[in-house]
């Protein structure tokens, strides 16, 4: 089975209502040229706006985390279930920002997956590792580990609903992307993985993640096994990321 691509921007904690609006709109207006699925992550606050512009045009929509709660007296949180509600498809588990900042471990994130699922939504599940691990020649293993503790004790049906999104952490909003050759080696090293698990994990969708740009998009979208990108700072101009999407056949 061929894989559909799919292009994802995270808007992460940028963008004013008005800007994100007419961000949004500009992204719409361009849905005619598609030829994967493409995917608006914004921050919570915008996620009704966001819904009502791209209601019935076919482009996806995501939220950047929930709550490990179902609900109650948690201030500040949002729950999978409210997010389902307001119409979330996607969510993003796992970001490298949230294990970072907000010391999400693997427990934290088990749990978010969980809900998540519970919730009928679709985790975008990030993994990927710092420089330093790279330059020792130990992405394999740390990447291994991440998707061991996570992933490993789901189902295949739950497989059947989870994208992995590659981030290699030295390559987040840094400017530096990996190669195509990296992209691929380790992309084909996490499905194979997973399928030696579910061997549905051939159908699911692995994305990369990591400076991705209108400049170096064709080289990664070439890989066999990238299928499609999650895009941080290209995301917020709609030019460059219409010009990703574009690469995406
Ligand atoms: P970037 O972010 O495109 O700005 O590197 C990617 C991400 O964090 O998902």
């Amino acid at each position: 089975m061929k894989r559909k691509k799919l292009v994802a921007g995270n808007w992460k904690m940028n963008l004013e209502i008005n800007e994100a609006i007419h961000l949004a709109n500009d992204i719409k207006a361009a849905r005619g040229s598609f030829n994967c699925d493409v995917l608006l992550i914004p921050s919570f606050l915008f996620i009704a706006d966001v819904k009502h512009i791209v209601y019935a045009t076919g482009i996806h929509l995501g939220a950047q985390n929930c709550s490990i709660y179902e609900n109650g007296a948690y201030t500040g949180e949002v729950s999978a279930k409210q997010l389902k509600g307001a119409g979330v498809e996607y969510i993003i588990i796992g970001h490298s920002e949230r294990r970072e900042h907000f010391g999400e471990n693997h427990n934290v994130l088990r749990q978010k997956l969980e809900i998540a699922l519970k919730y009928g939504l679709k985790p975008i599940f990030c993994c990927g590792e710092p420089l330093d691990v790279r330059e020792a020649g130990k992405q394999k293993e740390y990447v291994l580990k991440q998707l061991q503790e996570s992933l490993f004790g789901l189902t295949a049906k739950d497989f059947a609903n989870i994208t992995i999104a590659y981030e290699p952490i030295w390559a987040i909003g840094t400017g530096l992307n990996a190669t195509p050759e990296q992209a691929q080696e380790m992309h084909a090293f996490i499905r194979k993985e997973l399928a030696d698990k579910h061997p549905i994990a051939l159908q699911m969708r692995i994305i990369y993640g990591g400076s991705c740009n209108p400049a170096n998009i064709n080289e990664l979208f070439g890989c066999p096994d990238v299928d499609g990108s999650l895009v941080g700072g290209s995301s917020l101009r709609s030019k460059d990321f219409i010009a990703i999407t574009a690469a995406a056949k």
